[in-house]
């Protein structure tokens, strides 16, 4: 099972910049949580830290009772080992291929015999569709297959929490699909907790359990999926709708005299009728995949909390639960469809040939 990271005061700054500041979040066991924000808001500078890869100078992260910012570095570096990290830009070795980048941490980290290596590494490398090309270099292979070797890499050590850093950036759409799934499907079968971090709306509507999203050194929004993306806050609302209006511009804040224009254009405009936010199903894992026991976590977690929510967020919910609920009726239904009416044990030797029959080229 996946363990909890708890996340309090958090404070980053280089020199006099300020990156963000008192970060308080908490990532549940085994629920899958995506982190948004505006380029250059300090996202991944946010994932290193909580591996201890970079040290935030103020609050703490806490991993099992290990603090990743303040312990001393070899406790650190044994907390470490829980965690794997899908770097941004890949993060391979060129110059070795990939069978020796993703068997990296198991020579690094662990005293496991070739043989066992080869048996992991040739697992994950299966599991992110990349058996066969044990023998390429990362300079012989597409952007997508080095993401999905930098997420075997990731996945080698049995990871307890794996940190994805913008995984589907520079994939087409569906290979974006094929990497949403695999996510939700190792998800399933390890419950590892998980933080992704991406700029897709569609990824960030659809795979987590919980978003958060950084903005001007401040995190804006935690919380379940569908509040947050059922929140009227203007930033929150402007990012996920991916809208030029808004107070997000091009470098982060837009000035108050841009924003006053657009708020008179748009109070000009007819207002349409407002409607509920729509919520998505949430991405099921795949037929024979087990249940995510991280989202049923998340459901008993969220029911305890809904008395405090507002009658919005409420509402939200509710309308988010009912559509995951009709899609995975729907796929039921469908797999039901497709899967042999009979039993494969109750199926019938056919008949045999009538005495006339002889197959063709046989001789009488
Ligand atoms: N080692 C470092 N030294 C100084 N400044 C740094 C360092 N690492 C990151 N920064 C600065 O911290 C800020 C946040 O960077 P970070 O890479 O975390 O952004 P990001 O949110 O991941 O952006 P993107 O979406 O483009 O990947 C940037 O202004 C960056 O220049
Ligand atoms: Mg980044």
């Amino acid at each position: 099972m996946g363990i909890e990271v708890a996340v309090e005061g958090l404070t980053k700054s280089f020199g006099s910049q300020t990156i963000w500041r008192d970060v308080d979040l908490t990532l549940p066991a085994g629920e899958v949580t995506v982190l948004l924000g505006p380029s250059g808001t300090g996202k991944t500078v946010f994932l290193k830290s909580l591996i201890g890869l970079i040290k935030p100078e103020k609050g703490t992260v806490r991993v099992d009772g290990v603090d990743m910012v303040n312990d001393p570095d070899r406790r650190v570096f044994r907390e470490r080992k829980r965690f794997g990290l899908m770097f941004q830009d890949g993060a391979m070795f060129g110059s070795l291929n990939l069978y020796d980048n993703i068997a990296f941490p198991l020579r690094e980290h662990t005293r496991k015999t070739e043989a066992e290596i080869r048996r992991i590494v040739l697992e994950k490398m299966d599991t992110v569709g990349l058996g066969g090309e044990e023998k390429k270099v990362p300079g012989q292979i597409s952007g997508g297959m080095r993401k999905r070797a930098g997420l075997a890499r990731a996945l080698v050590m049995d990871p307890e929490v794996i940190l994805c850093d913008e995984p589907d950036s520079g994939l087409d759409p569906v290979r974006t699909a094929h990497l949403s799934q695999l996510l939700i499907d190792v998800n399933a079968r390890i419950d590892a907790t998980m933080l992704i971090v991406t700029h897709n709306i569609e990824i960030a509507c659809t795979v987590p359990d919980n978003i958060g999203m950084l903005y001007r050194r401040d995190l804006v929004a935690f919380g379940p999926r569908e509040t947050v993306i059922s929140s009227e806050d203007p930033v929150i609302a402007q990012f996920l709708r991916g809208s030029p209006e808004g107070p997000i511009g091009m470098s982060e804040e837009k000035d108050a005299a841009l924003l006053a224009e657009e708020a008179e254009r748009a109070a000009n405009r007819p207002r349409p009728k407002a409607r509920p936010i729509e919520i998505p199903a949430q991405l099921q894992p795949s037929p024979g995949e087990p249940e995510r026991a991280g989202e049923i976590r998340h459901a008993a977690r969220v029911d305890a909390l809904l008395p405090s929510l507002p009658p919005a967020a409420v509402a939200a919910i509710r309308r988010g639960r009912a559509a995951s609920a009709e899609a995975a009726a729907a796929a039921a239904a469908q797999s039901a469809r497709s899967a042999p009416r009979v039993p494969p044990q109750t199926l019938q030797a056919p008949p045999p040939l009538p005495p006339e029959f002889k197959p063709p080229g046989e001789t009488p």
